[in-house]
């Protein structure tokens, strides 16, 4: 190392600004490594999922009691329900992605895709895993609804309820927010509304044969 005494100070000089560059770099990457902007954006994107998944069961149940009471709804409720059903399907892989890519958390594309060896609170996240399949399921369904036998599109739709369940399970278990009360709000208004809708749907009567034809 002796032969750094033999650089001339003025080229240490010229040397700074690099040196600074190299400083700023080397934080920066710190402050990205330490910043919970990714942790915010999964948490974000989660509970606007859960949100989005509550609203378009909420229209499907009010689709299926109107149905069985053979009112008409508009088409506009039809359409609501299909899209933010596939709302929810985008941010849930906007919630699976950050999760990926979260420095902090050491999430593979394995323990997201399979229940197993989960690294961070591995009961809730493996309902989580299940929860996730269903929703493909469901997303994946009703895109090929025309192509599938209506009852068997039908039978696996009820699957939407036990999603919800399962979905609300694992938000509560495995959520940071869990304690806050607005996020307690949200999971206990998003569980009443729904029940109260399977009620009035359980209620509301049985379809007749005429109903149950797919449209
Ligand atoms: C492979 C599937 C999934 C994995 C690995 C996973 C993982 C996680 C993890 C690690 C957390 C904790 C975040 C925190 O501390 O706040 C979490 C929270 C949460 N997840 Fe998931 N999740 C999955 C699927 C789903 C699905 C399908 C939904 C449906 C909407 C969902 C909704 C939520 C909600 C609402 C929270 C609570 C967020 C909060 O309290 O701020 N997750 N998830």
């Amino acid at each position: 190392m002796a032969f750094l005494a033999q650089i001339p100070v003025s080229l240490w000089a010229l040397l700074l600004p690099a040196q600074g560059l190299l400083l700023k770099l080397a934080a920066g990457k710190a402050v990205a490594q330490a910043s919970p902007t990714l942790w915010y954006l999964t948490r974000a994107m989660a509970v606007s999922s859960y949100v989005a998944l509550t609203l378009s069961v909420l229209l499907g149940t009010l689709r299926a009691i109107a149905r069985k009471a053979s009112e008409r709804l508009s088409w506009v409720v039809d359409e609501l329900h299909q899209f933010i059903a596939t709302l929810a399907g985008v941010l849930i892989v906007g919630h699976l992605l950050t999760l990926l890519l979260d420095p902090f958390l050491p999430f593979s594309l394995l323990n997201l895709l399979l229940p197993l060896d989960e690294p961070y609170r591995p009961t809730a996240v493996v309902i989580g895993v299940f929860s996730f399949y269903g929703m493909a399921l469901l997303l994946l369904t009703s895109w090929l609804r025309r192509r599938l036998r209506y009852s068997w599109w039908r039978a696996i739709h009820y699957l939407s309820f036990v999603t919800f369940a399962l979905v609300t399970a694992h938000g509560w278990l495995a959520g940071s927010d869990s304690g806050e009360p607005w996020m307690r709000a949200i999971y206990a208004g998003a569980a009443s509304a729904i029940a109260f809708l399977i009620l009035v749907r359980f209620f509301v009567g049985a379809p007749s044969a005429a109903q149950v034809q797919p449209r």
